[in-house]
């Protein structure tokens, strides 16, 4: 049995201020819940404040992207390092919208990856066909793609702590969700290339989420299947209640 991971992608919302809000009604909220991990993943500037709430609970912080160049003269960018050290233990790699809206492709996602993995974070890596892709049902060709350009290059003895969410883009903020067949059969098309990049036992261990419109009525029917790992949580992560019911699926 693979546990599960509920992580909170709290994309560009909440202040500090909000932050703290919000842990201070989420932790007792999942006070002794030891079934699943749960992540929070806020902007950079919340770290601080979520990673405060958080001490002495199981919930875990991640950061939403990484640069991949050490330090240096790159404003506005941050590094690996500095989230470790901030009390990151996750970070979101090649969501959607870096992709759609920053220029993300595959292959900086990979050297993205790349230096998660070497840093010690535990990388999400997101993948997904957008709406035009499944409806020219080349869904199974674009996983394929993502997953092996963004392993590209990584050896298997670094790779133990990868996670991946299958996100399909049309899922993302929509209200529409994937069917459970979907997500299965996109879950073992990904667990595949991952088969095929890092061998079969690593496979069989990695977490695979799905994400795209998780909402509490869902939750359970969806972490129900056994090839879903977990969920990556947009919209329905924002609120104390709302996250709290989707990690007690
Ligand atoms: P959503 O976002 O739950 O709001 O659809 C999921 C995500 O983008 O990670």
């Amino acid at each position: 049995m693979r546990k599960k991971i509920i992580a909170a992608n709290w994309k560009m919302y909440k202040t500090p201020a909000e932050a703290r809000e919000f842990m201070e009604k989420f932790v007792p909220l999942v006070a002794g819940h030891e079934r699943d991990e749960i992540v929070i993943c806020p902007p950079y500037v919340d770290i601080a404040a979520v990673v405060d709430g958080a001490k002495g609970t199981n919930i875990k912080v991640g950061a939403q992207d990484v640069y991949w160049e050490k330090e240096g003269a790159y404003t506005g960018q941050i590094s690996p390092a500095m989230v470790v050290g901030a009390g990151c233990e996750f970070v979101i790699i090649g969501h959607s919208e870096r992709r759609q809206y920053f220029g993300e492709t595959d292959d900086t996602v990979n050297r993205r990856l790349e230096v998660a993995l070497e840093a010690g974070l535990r990388p999400i890596l997101c993948v997904g066909e957008v709406l035009e892709e499944r409806e020219a049902n080349i869904t199974e060709d674009v996983l394929r793609r993502q997953c092996s350009r963004a392993f590209r290059g990584i050896g298997s003895n670094k790779a133990a702590k990868l996670s991946i969410a299958y996100e399909p883009v049309w899922a993302i903020g929509t209200g529409k969700t994937a069917t459970p067949k979907i997500a299965a059969d996109a879950h073992s098309i990904i667990r595949e290339e991952a088969a095929h990049a890092f061998g079969g036992e690593f496979a069989q261990k990695l977490r695979i989420l799905y994400g795209g419109s998780v909402k509490p009525e869902n939750a359970s029917e969806l972490m129900a299947q056994e090839e879903i790992d977990g969920a990556l949580v947009g919209g329905a992560s924002l609120k104390p209640d709302s996250f709290a019911k989707i990690v007690k699926w």
